[in-house]
């Protein structure tokens, strides 16, 4: 089979890497992809997720057997719906069920209705209406843009000026365009935070080892929420107990309550949650992998993702295997002043003597023969090893011994596993 994802990051990388190892699998293309994703074979096709119909056209006369999308925004934009009108199989979402991630307002509603476990909450248009609510709650409290904001439009305030602050420029300054022109207003949740991603098609749910993100910029979750600044999985202080109640509570009634309200999913449904003393409590829904949960979630799966997925796309049961025993740890490195505004073009560190390490790439371009750096997330370094320890041991040995002049990491990805 000759394959096409859909988008330019480090969780298409890996997913490009990890469909490549497939022997079902001759050709893996990737548009747009990144510079930093020939070295392993990956064909780059050089159209934008945005150009549904050329996009149509490249899989037609190419031979694509099916396409997978990566990001959010042609999903909501309705690439599945295109591609499907157009005879092609692919795997992901319709624009209808990517609704529970492109509006926090859909995803809570859908919630309370089948009674999935997560946050109070009130959604406003209107500042003073959210104000007075702020303030009659008290803080801490969770200030969220409705639509689409690359993850960073969440802001937990922990007072009052805050979180007017972040209504005001939500509401009035329209800080994240029409995003944030509605916004959902949550109840803090406290305890640790894990990712569970499942294979999901209409009601039937494969679920995926769990990850934990770290979505804060600076070391001890301080600073500013990003997309995500490192991630391991599995995460071993998440019982077994919580994630089959995860299973069970949240993401198999999600399937069903998509099924009931008439827009079906079938994609990668990735639910962000907080285990409670009173149990899991989702505070996200996506509607694809995370990134960076991919890159350490993928290297755990021992079975074929391109036979799992083709067998999804064609009414068979998909086996879904794992290592035992192992664990995968993986550090972004980011450029300076992400996830504000960033310099550009740091070049790259060659990391091709380091064999105990696998680099994905995400904002790179090739200038001068030297991959540089070009956008916010640039790359993420990441170890297999038996304990979560070593892994995480390689990981930071590697970052220590090349030059990352230009950009920045965070050090203490994993520390809340120990
Ligand atoms: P989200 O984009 O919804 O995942 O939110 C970004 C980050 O904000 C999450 O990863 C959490 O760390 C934090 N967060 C979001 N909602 C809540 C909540 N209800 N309680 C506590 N923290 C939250
Ligand atoms: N790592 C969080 C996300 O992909 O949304």
């Amino acid at each position: 089979m000759k394959l096409l994802v859909i988008g330019s990051g480090g969780r298409e990388h890996a997913l490009c890497k990890k469909l490549l190892a497939s022997p079902l699998v001759s050709a893996v293309y990737c548009a747009p992809g990144n510079d930093g994703m020939k070295n392993d074979g990956i064909l780059l096709v050089p159209l934008a997720e945005s150009q549904h119909q050329q996009l149509i056209a490249f899989a037609k006369t190419t031979g694509i057997a099916w396409t997978f999308v990566g990001p959010e925004v042609p999903l909501l934009a309705g690439i599945v719906n295109d591609f499907q009108k157009a005879g092609l199989k692919i795997y992901g979402p319709t624009k209808e069920a990517a609704l529970i991630e492109g509006s926090k307002d859909f995803a809570k509603s859908l919630m309370v209705k089948y009674q999935i476990p997560t946050a109070d909450y009130q959604t406003f248009t209107d500042l003073k209406q959210a104000q007075a609510y702020v303030a009659a709650k008290g803080c801490p409290i969770v200030i969220k843009a409705d639509g689409l904001a690359a993850g960073k439009g969440v802001v937990v305030a922990t007072d009052l000026p805050m979180a007017n602050r972040a209504l005001e420029e939500m509401l009035q300054g329209q800080k994240f365009g029409v995003s944030g022109a509605r916004v959902v207003v949550e109840e803090f949740l406290a305890g640790e935070e894990f990712s569970l991603l499942a294979f999901v098609r209409n009601e039937e749910v494969y679920p995926m080892i769990v990850a934990q993100d770290h979505k804060r910029a600076y070391d001890h979750d301080l600073g500013p929420n990003t997309g995500g600044m490192g991630a391991y999985a599995p995460v071993p202080q998440i019982s077994q107990e919580m994630v089959a109640t995860a299973v069970a509570t949240v993401l198999q009634p999600a399937a069903e309550g998509m099924v009931a309200e008439g827009c079906p999913f079938t994609g990668i449904l990735y639910a962000g949650l907080i285990a409670t003393p009173k149990g899991p409590k989702v505070i996200e829904f996506n509607a694809r992998f995370g990134d960076p949960e991919t890159q350490v979630v993928l290297p755990q799966m021992t079975a074929d993702l391109a036979q799992v997925i083709d067998d999804l796309l064609n009414d068979q049961t998909p086996t879904i295997t794992w290592r035992e025993n192992s664990y995968t740890l993986g550090v972004v490195v980011a450029s300076l002043g992400y996830p504000g505004a960033y310099t550009k073009g740091a070049i790259l560190p060659d990391f091709s003597g380091f064999e105990e390490v696998e680099v994905t790439y995400a904002g790179v371009k090739k200038v001068a023969g030297h991959l540089t750096a070009d956008g916010g997330r640039v790359y993420l370094v990441a170890a297999t090893a038996e304990s979560l320890a070593v892994a995480q041991e390689k990981v930071y040995q590697a970052l220590a011994a090349v030059k990352t002049t230009g950009t920045f990491y965070r050090h203490d990805i994993g520390a809340k596993a120990f």
